[in-house]
């Protein structure tokens, strides 16, 4: 029977606060409860989520080249080591073929791929550029990520906003969580962030000092027994329906 897959655009104001770490480690985490998962780098002009999702970054073709048929779109979807049914595309589209992708090119090219899918997560560039127009638009949820640094905040309620005169049903990530912080009163606490983007919070990461290590190696912090781990398999829960309270990993 065919699938319906529900497409989730990870978003944010500000860039560097861990999209794509989260989309990647999200995409693993809903294939390993034995969904068919597909990851699409949502970003036009720089792909990096190949890199962080298992691919040595030696493939041939991206959406650029199916938007100018170069290739069918499965020539353009590769398997990602890290599960064994995820999946991944990238996003990126130069020159003649930029012109040809629209909203309605991506509204379809998303149907197209619906039935073959459990979850479609999208790691969208940063900000309210075309990337955020074509792929949030089309999602029917958004995760909107941020962290305590409050330019990162303050950009995260701007989309949020933006996003809800969709209607489109949003939830927030707080990324690189640091309990000290908040504690001295050098970062706001989680409830005022929720206060300040209005948006439902559907999990909490903490800083991982070993993680740039581990994607540089070409590893996932899924693999690893690690807090991100532990909170990003909740948050899949989560999105599955399933009630998990929030976990405290402070002290
Ligand atoms: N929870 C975290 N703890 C520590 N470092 C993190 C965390 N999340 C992301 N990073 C690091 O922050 C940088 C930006 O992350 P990335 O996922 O690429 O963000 P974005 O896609 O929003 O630009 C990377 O070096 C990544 O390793
Ligand atoms: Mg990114």
């Amino acid at each position: 029977m065919d699938k319906n897959a529900k497409v989730i655009a990870i978003a944010s104001g500000k860039g560097g606060v861990g999209k794509t770490t989260v989309t990647a480690s999200l995409a693993q985490a809903l294939a390993e409860r034995g969904n068919t998962v597909l990851a699409i780098d949502g970003d036009l002009d720089f792909r990096n989520l190949d890199l962080i999702i298992g691919l040595d970054g030696s493939f041939a073709y991206d959406l650029g080249d199916v938007a100018l048929g170069n290739c069918v779109l499965n020539d353009a979807i590769y398997k990602s080591a890290f599960a064994d049914n995820l999946y991944f595309m990238a996003g990126t589209v130069e020159g003649e073929a930029e012109k040809r992708v629209d909203s309605s090119v991506i509204g379809r090219l998303l149907d197209h791929l619906r039935p073959y899918y459990d979850y479609i997560v999208v790691d969208t560039a940063a900000g309210m550029g075309k990337s955020f127009e074509l792929y949030t638009k089309n999602a029917d949820t958004v995760i909107i990520v941020t962290t305590l640094y409050k330019p990162a905040i303050r950009d995260g309620e701007k989309i949020a906003a933006e996003i809800a005169k969709d209607g489109i049903q949003t939830y927030m990530i707080v990324n690189s969580l640091d309990e000290r912080l908040i504690e001295s009163k050098n970062a706001p606490n989680v409830d005022e962030i929720i206060d300040s983007v209005c948006v439902k919070l559907i999990g909490l990461l903490p800083c991982e000092s070993r993680l740039i290590r581990w994607q540089n190696g070409g590893l996932s912090p899924m693999d690893r027994r690690c807090e991100i781990k532990t909170q990003i398999d909740d948050i899949a829960a989560r999105i599955e329906g399933e009630n998990r309270p929030l976990k405290k990993f402070w002290k």
